[in-house]
């Protein structure tokens, strides 16, 4: 009986081909539509306890006669599980808004299937977690990512490639539009070249039908203009609001010859920090990073002086980059500093910052709102003076100039004359 209703199950559910580059799998709804479509590769490398304190590290790859029992969907969430022998692999997704994302991905390994763990001391069934690199794909496309993406963790390393998915499939076929990750974009130079010898650097030929993994170049993903998140301190004694900031956040890293962007994502940051009088801190912790903000006063005017960021590089790299030598944001103590326009800060030689609709206010903030706020210079309605400014100078030189040489021919006709 139970075999039967699986046997259905696997019908109902999911049907896997077997192609030469990696597993290809329909998961369909109760209605038998199509709701998730995968084609992907996985590689696994294990590391387990064998006979005489020693590890044992394994390589394999995700079997492409895997089943699909126990993948499913829904219209908020969908599961991709593949089944190979006494393991499985799955993932999980949800919808946000008009985008989808891969939760996590759980592996779980049985360290009693000897050939795939010879000599394992171990007979248990172990489950790691991993969060995935797979966000803010946009509904109704295929999630694509044809280089290598490595998730590490202590005693699993899963390399995927070659990923085509797409989680939430709408009318029961498959999307033609395609999200692609980061990695597979084409690349930039990021490097600002301030004066243009055009060494004409040949430009890599796209050959279509070879999978080129781009491993050395530097992919510069161009991402979308960050959320704006709005991030309350509280004090201690009284539940009023004694830091606002409000700004949606992006950083840059350099890592070797990589340099990579990232969005602060606010509905996944959680906020913390506190008001001083003379230094407040606010810290925000995402998936990705974890930013501390410090501000101090100094009687008249605050500045954010330190900042300290954490995080993990899509690749997996975790790096922490601090300067506690800042003086930004600077206004007045009763103030607050605002910057709508995007501002990039170099913090260190490796770690930029850039800010989208800024106002911040850590010190003096009263009733729970921003007092008047300082604008910086590109806001500030004298900006646009500038360049008129810089017309107006020309157009006297030249009217001087002018003036001159006049002066200049008619005293020396005159002179000419009277001799
Ligand atoms: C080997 O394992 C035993 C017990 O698990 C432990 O007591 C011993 O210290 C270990 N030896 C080494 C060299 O780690
Ligand atoms: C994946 O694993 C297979 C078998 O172990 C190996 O031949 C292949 O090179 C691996 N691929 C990657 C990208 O690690
Ligand atoms: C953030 O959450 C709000 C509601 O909670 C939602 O409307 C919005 O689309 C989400 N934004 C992103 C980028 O996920
Ligand atoms: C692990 O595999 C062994 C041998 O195949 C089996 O007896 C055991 O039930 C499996 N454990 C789990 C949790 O599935
Ligand atoms: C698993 O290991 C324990 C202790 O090492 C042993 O008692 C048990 O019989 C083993 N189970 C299997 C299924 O091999
Ligand atoms: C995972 O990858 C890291 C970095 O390449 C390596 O140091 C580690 O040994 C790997 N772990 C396993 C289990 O393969
Ligand atoms: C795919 O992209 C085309 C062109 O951008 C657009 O017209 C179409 O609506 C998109 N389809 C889906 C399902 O998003
Ligand atoms: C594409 O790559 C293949 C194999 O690497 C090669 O034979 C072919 O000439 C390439 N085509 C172009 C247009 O570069
Ligand atoms: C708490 O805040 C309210 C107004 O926001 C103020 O009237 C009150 O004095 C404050 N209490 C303390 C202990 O600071
Ligand atoms: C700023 O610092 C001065 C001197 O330490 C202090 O008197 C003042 O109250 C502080 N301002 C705020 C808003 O905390
Ligand atoms: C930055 O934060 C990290 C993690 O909290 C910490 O280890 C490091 O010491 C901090 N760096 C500085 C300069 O404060
Ligand atoms: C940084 O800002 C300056 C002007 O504020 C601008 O010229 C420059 O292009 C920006 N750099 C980046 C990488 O956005």
């Amino acid at each position: 009986m139970y075999r039967y209703a699986a046997f259905v199950l696997f019908l109902a559910f999911g049907s896997v081909f077997q192609l030469s580059h990696g597993i290809e799998v329909n998961v369909k709804d109760k209605a038998g539509k199509l709701c998730l479509y995968a084609n992907l590769m996985v590689n696994f490398s294990v590391s387990y306890e064998v006979a005489g304190n020693k590890s044992a590290t394994v390589e394999f790859e995700l079997p492409s006669n895997s089943t699909t029992d126990g993948s499913e969907c829904d219209d908020r969430s969908s599961t991709l599980k593949l089944n190979f022998g006494e393991h499985s692999w799955s993932v999980n997704f949800t919808i946000n808004g008009e985008t989808y994302q891969a939760d996590y991905i759980t592996f779980s390994y049985n360290l009693s299937d000897a050939t795939v763990f010879p000599n394992s001391v171990l007979n248990d069934t172990l489950a790691v977690t991993v969060k995935p690199h797979i966000t803010d794909v946009a509904k109704d496309t295929c999630y694509s990512c044809k280089s290598k993406d490595m998730i590490e963790d202590i005693s699993v390393n899963q390399t995927l490639w070659n990923v085509l998915i797409q989680a939430f499939v709408s009318n029961g076929s498959k999307s033609e539009n395609i999200s692609s990750c980061a990695a597979d974009l084409p690349t930039t130079p990021v490097a600002p070249t301030t004066h243009t010898t055009s060494t004409t650097t040949a430009a890599p030929v796209t050959n279509a039908t070879s999978p080129a993994p781009p491993t050395t170049t530097a992919p510069t993903p161009t991402l979308p203009t960050p959320s704006t998140g709005k991030y309350i301190i509280n004090s201690d004694d009284n539940s009023t609001a004694c830091l606002l900031a409000t700004f949606g956040l992006r950083i840059g890293f350099k890592q070797a010859e990589k340099y990579q962007e990232m969005n602060l994502e606010p509905n996944t940051t959680t906020v913390s920090g506190s008001c001083g009088v003379n230094s407040s801190e606010l810290v925000l912790v995402s998936n990705s990073m974890t930013i501390m903000f410090t501000f101090t006063n100094d009687t008249k005017k605050f500045r954010l002086h330190a900042l300290n960021i954490t995080g993990k590089t899509s690749s997996g790299v975790v790096f922490s980059e601090a300067n506690t030598n800042l003086s930004l944001w600077e206004a007045a103590i009763s103030s607050s500093y605002m910057c709508n326009k995007e501002q990039n800060y170099t913090i260190t030689s490796l770690l930029t910052l850039y800010t989208f609709d800024l106002q911040v206010q850590p010190f003096g903030v009263k009733k729970g709102v921003f007092s008047t706020a300082e604008e910086c210079f590109l806001d500030s309605d004298l900006s646009f003076l500038v360049p008129i400014a810089v017309g107006v100078a020309l157009s006297f030189l030249i009217i001087l100039v002018l003036i001159s040489y006049l002066i200049g021919r008619r005293k020396s006709r005159t002179g000419y004359q009277s001799v």
